[in-house]
């Protein structure tokens, strides 16, 4: 992003990048802090790992999603715009919409905020790929 900067007069609007609870890339090397603190706008897309969060049986994303009354995919959209992100989050389904949509009416408390900071999906480590997934069903790998 330093880099991207120094090639343009206008500034950087925005940075879409793939950002998600359990992809944490973007976070992890700081660019989104840098475009935070840059005023640039972070675009997460796949920001439910298409659709990941809604089958996930994680105890953590569970218990947070009962003690808000939400479900585990509101937990990880509200997530992201706590971090100052929009997530583009796709949808063909109404009540997912509806869903999705609910997911910002709601607040993380700074404990439950910094809960899901630290949280890592077990046995996951930041890589260069990502599993693609529709539903819960695995279908290829995807380049970072
Ligand atoms: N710039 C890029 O390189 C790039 C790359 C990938 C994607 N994108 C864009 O980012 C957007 C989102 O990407 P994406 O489709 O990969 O990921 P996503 O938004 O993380 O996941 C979409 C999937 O999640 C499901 N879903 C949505 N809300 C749900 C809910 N409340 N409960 C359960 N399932 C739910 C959808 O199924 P239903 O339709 O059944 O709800 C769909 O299968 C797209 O518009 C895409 O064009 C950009």
């Amino acid at each position: 992003m330093k880099e991207a900067l120094k090639y343009t007069k206008h500034g950087i609007v925005a940075n879409e990048t793939h950002y998600n609870l359990v992809v944490r890339t973007s976070e992890e090397s700081g660019v989104v802090d840098f475009c935070n603190k840059n005023n640039i706008l972070v675009i997460a897309y796949r920001p439910l790992r298409m659709g990941y969060f809604a089958g996930t049986e994680d105890k953590v994303l569970n218990k947070l999603a009962d003690k808000y009354k939400m479900t585990t995919t509101q937990i990880a959209i509200n997530y992201l715009v706590n971090k100052g992100v929009l997530p583009i989050v796709k949808s063909t389904n109404i009540s997912h919409l509806k869903e999705n949509i609910d997911a910002v009416n709601f607040k993380l408390s700074k404990a439950d905020l910094e809960k899901l900071e630290e949280w890592r999906l077990p046995g996951y480590k930041t890589p260069k790929y990502d599993l693609e997934y529709y539903g819960s069903e695995k279908i290829r790998l995807v380049n970072l």
